[in-house]
């Protein structure tokens, strides 16, 4: 577009030039440069007007020489085109067009950095005389993709001498390329405090390289920063740029502030925990020292930020300073915080050991010293609550008041906070017996039963025991607590018995009457049938037994002496041979025999008597004896 602009406007000044004088030479147009990527193809036209025809025209291409000749390529006319041997272009050239549109252009294949040269075209014309154009051949290469490399060292805002940050490089490029740093958006240039220096190489394969450092004075804000570089490379026609990717730098910074605070408990602290305190200063400089102070002499300095306190006392209470000094700088700064270790005494009982009268009134307090804390006091005894509040008043005591009342003070606020004391409370007083359900007893005869003597009082009551007829019980056991005894005695039941438990103190005394009714033992032995008769036996009082026996023997006695004077008149008629059979006298024989086995067994067994009453009173069959 541009050649065919630039060309009519010299045809008209040719025609111009033409008018003026025949001498005039060939008027040949060219573009100033022609730009190109290395190893692609150049085309450089060569546009000329002469009035002779496409016969008496002479095409010739030159380039120039680094000494300022000039050496030629290539040869035509109307007879022949010829490319000059020897040249770095005899065999990368060609030209086409025969000139009779007034166009030739040199086409050059795989153009090389080397072929950055002058090119001129000359035409001669057989009436017009000679012109010539030239055109720059302008070659480019794209350069590898840059690289950054970031310094691994960290920074200190306090380094006296700029600091290298990184390192920009780029390779292969043709014409050189160009590298600027950035620092987020803003170009780095060289600036007091800030030093970039860039370095050209130039390769054997005529490339540049380049590599660039930026060297700065580093501040705080440079440790969020990012660095990066740019590439500025020419291409034909223009500019193109590329970035490397974004590094960042370590810088250390001193603290301006430093905080310091109680990370563990939450919340109230209270004595025998452990707490945790931390101190962070805003600053991250590894050359700075971390210590705590507190007036009770505490200074301790701080490895990772955390000091524990274990096991804290209300003297642990106060201001807590943490300093952190700066050793590059020597400047120190503070921060603080307070700390509060509540504490809760143990609880005091008034008063702690106390004897009342039964009757009287009781009034104990429990007090707890602690921190200004809302608490909770509560009275248990035997583990049930019994009252709440600081002061305990017992009404009407009983031998029941006594005992140990234990008041726990509770802080709501604070869990695991408690208190307790101890109250202990004596009931002096008249023994009382706790009566039992049933103090009227049958028992049998001749067994024997225990009687329990429960009571109360304090002093612990002196117990005896005495039957209605004045006679002392020995006791079987005693068993005795601080206000109270069980004795238990036994008694054999031979009749009906009256028993007291005399139960004294200083206080007093106090009776408990048992009475034993005595009741007869039903036998087992008897068996079912003579179950009647044997518990009328039973019944028969001993007394009775002995006297009944005396004339039971005396009608024996008779009637032995009655069978005797029988047996001898039976005899007697006997000897007369005349009132008896024989029957008659075995039978009376047998009779006899067991009669005196009768007499013996009686005296030896009740049971041999019952059957004597048999005989005697009723019939009964010879067999059954
Ligand atoms: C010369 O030849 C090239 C290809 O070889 C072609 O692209 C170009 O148009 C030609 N120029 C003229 C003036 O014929
Ligand atoms: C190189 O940098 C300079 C100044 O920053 C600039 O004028 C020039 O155009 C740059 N070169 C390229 C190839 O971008
Ligand atoms: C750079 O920044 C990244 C994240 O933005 C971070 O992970 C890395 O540690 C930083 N490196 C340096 C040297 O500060
Ligand atoms: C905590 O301190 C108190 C008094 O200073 C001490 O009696 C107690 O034994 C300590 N407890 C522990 C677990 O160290
Ligand atoms: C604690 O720090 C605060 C500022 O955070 C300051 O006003 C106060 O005076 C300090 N207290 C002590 C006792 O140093
Ligand atoms: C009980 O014993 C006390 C002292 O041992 C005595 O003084 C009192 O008279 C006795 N009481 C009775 C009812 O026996």
């Amino acid at each position: 577009m541009a050649v065919g602009n630039s060309a009519s406007l010299l045809l008209g000044l040719l025609v111009l030039v033409h008018t003026w004088g025949a001498w005039a030479a060939v008027d040949v147009n060219m573009e100033d440069r022609v730009e190109v990527f290395r190893g692609d193809t150049a085309q450089i036209a060569c546009m000329f007007t002469s009035v002779d025809g496409i016969g008496g025209v002479t095409i010739m291409w030159f380039y120039m020489l680094q000494k300022g000749e000039r050496q030629q390529i290539y040869f035509q006319d109307s007879t022949m085109k010829i490319t000059k041997q020897g040249t770095p272009y005899s065999d990368r050239i060609s030209v086409n067009g025969t000139g009779a549109n007034g166009v030739v252009v040199l086409t050059i294949n795989d153009v090389q950095l080397r072929d950055e040269v002058e090119f001129i075209c000359l035409i001669k014309s057989l009436t017009d005389g000679t012109g010539e154009g030239r055109t720059k051949l302008r070659v480019f290469a794209t350069p590898d993709l840059p690289t950054i490399e970031a310094v691994e060292t960290a920074f200190s805002v306090h380094d006296l001498k700029p600091a290298k940050i990184g390192v920009c490089e780029v390779t292969n490029g043709y014409p050189k390329p160009n590298i600027t740093w950035y620092r987020e958006n803003t170009p780095l240039r060289n600036d007091h405090g800030v030093s970039v220096v860039s370095v050209i190489t130039s390769e054997y394969s005529g490339l540049f390289s380049v590599k660039s450092e930026v060297r700065m004075m580093v501040t705080k804000e440079d440790k969020d920063a990012k660095f990066y570089c740019e590439v500025n490379y020419f291409v034909p026609g223009g500019t193109r740029m590329t970035e490397t990717n974004r590094i960042n730098i370590t810088v250390y910074y001193p603290s301006t502030a430093v905080k310091v605070w109680v990370e563990s408990p939450k919340g109230k602290i209270k004595e025998g925990d452990s707490i945790e305190l931390q101190c962070h200063g805003d600053g991250n400089s590894p050359s700075s020292v971390l210590t705590i102070t507190h007036d009770g002499g505490l200074e301790e300095t701080l490895d990772d930020n955390r000091l524990v306190l274990s096991n804290v006392t209300r003297l642990n209470s106060g201001v807590y300073h943490c300093n952190s000094l700066d050793l590059e700088s020597d400047k120190e700064i503070t921060g603080n915080t307070t700390v509060f270790v509540n504490y809760l005494d143990p609880a005091v009982v008034i008063p702690h050991d106390t004897v009342v009268i039964q009757g009287e009134e009781l009034v104990a307090t429990c007090n707890a010293l602690s921190s200004p804390l809302t608490h909770t006091v509560v009275w248990f005894k035997d583990g049930r609550e019994i009252s709440r509040g600081h002061t305990l008043k017992l009404k009407d005591t009983t031998f029941s008041t006594a005992g140990t009342y234990v008041c726990v003070v509770t802080v709501a606020e604070i869990e695991g906070m408690e208190t307790s004391g101890t109250l202990r409370v004596t009931v002096k007083g008249q023994p009382k017996i706790i009566r039992p359900d049933n103090t009227d007893i049958e028992e049998s005869f001749e067994k024997s039963v225990n009687l329990n003597c429960m009571v109360r009082g304090f002093p612990v009551p002196s117990i005896t025991w005495t039957t209605s007829d004045g006679q002392v019980l020995k006791t079987v056991s005693q068993e005795e607590t601080e206000d109270s005894v069980k004795s238990v005695v036994s008694v054999k039941v031979m009749s009906d018995i009256t028993a007291v438990c005399n139960a004294s103190n200083e206080y007093g005394t106090e009776t408990l009457t048992f009475s034993i009714k005595a009741t007869i033992l039903t036998t087992t032995q008897a068996s079912t049938t003579a179950s009647t008769i044997s518990s009328n036996t039973a019944e028969v009082p001993k007394k009775l037994k002995k006297e009944g026996s005396g004339v039971i023997i005396a009608v024996i006695i008779i009637c032995i002496l009655l069978l005797a004077i029988l047996g001898s008149v039976l005899y007697f008629l006997y000897k007369k041979g005349k009132i008896c059979g024989r029957s008659g006298k075995q039978d009376l024989s047998k009779e006899k025999s067991s009669k005196d086995n009768i007499v013996v067994e009686m005296k030896s067994d009740n049971t041999e008597e019952a059957i004597l009453l048999g005989v005697n009173g009723e019939k009964q069959p010879p067999s059954d004896q």
